[in-house]
């Protein structure tokens, strides 16, 4: 089974598996933060310990080697934890997710991040598609997966719902990277 690296380096950021122990620096960098939450799956939190049970789950992931890996994503320089990023690994194909903590936005953080995990991904054998989507809305979603090297592919039309935005399946667009 195909697993990715549990850590990485950029030129600016470090990456790594997430604990339940960072919940509360989790929770202030970036999950109680409605704004950044506002086209996510999921609310912003209102309190840290059900941040703690979510990323136990994700840490699971990482010793049973299925389901959606994240890293935690830091700066190097001052160690700041900024967001997280993730990957599920499908058959043939990778699909990325991904968060910033809002004073980190508009540095090139994610893109930097994005790019590597696409590249490393399209370097396995099997996998010959990565991609992402992001709200119709979310303009800097769809340029960060540009700037990654991804290209538009098209709109997938009621695929993803936004809690924080409705109970409906919301219009996404949709990007890849192919080989
Ligand atoms: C989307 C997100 C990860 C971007 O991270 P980031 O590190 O700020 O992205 P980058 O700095 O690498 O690039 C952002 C690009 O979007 C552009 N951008 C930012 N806000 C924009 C807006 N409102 N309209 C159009 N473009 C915008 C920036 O100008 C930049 O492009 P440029 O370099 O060509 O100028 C961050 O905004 C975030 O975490 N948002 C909330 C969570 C989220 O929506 N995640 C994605 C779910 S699909």
């Amino acid at each position: 089974m195909l697993r990715p690296p549990e850590t990485f380096t950029t030129a600016r950021l470090s990456a790594r598996p997430p604990q339940a122990g960072d919940a509360p620096a989790v929770f202030a960098a970036y999950a109680s933060d409605p704004v950044v939450t506002r086209y996510l799956s999921w609310k912003a939190y209102e309190e840290v310990p059900p941040l703690e049970e979510f990323l136990a789950a994700r840490a699971e992931t990482w010793r049973t080697g299925t389901g959606h890996f994240g890293w935690l994503l830091h700066r190097r320089d001052t160690g700041d934890l900024i967001g997280s990023i993730g990957v599920e690994l499908h058959a043939r194909d990778a699909l990325f997710g991904y968060v910033l903590g809002q004073k980190f936005w508009r540095q090139g953080l994610m893109t930097e991040a994005l790019g590597h995990v696409v590249d490393w991904s399209l370097g396995q054998p099997g996998i010959y598609r990565a991609w992402a989507f992001c709200d119709v809305e979310n303009p800097a979603s769809a340029r960060v997966m540009e700037k990654a090297g991804m290209q538009r592919e098209g709109i997938l039309r009621r695929w993803h719902v936004c809690p924080n935005m409705g109970p409906e399946p919301r219009d996404c667009i949709v990007c890849a990277k192919v080989k």
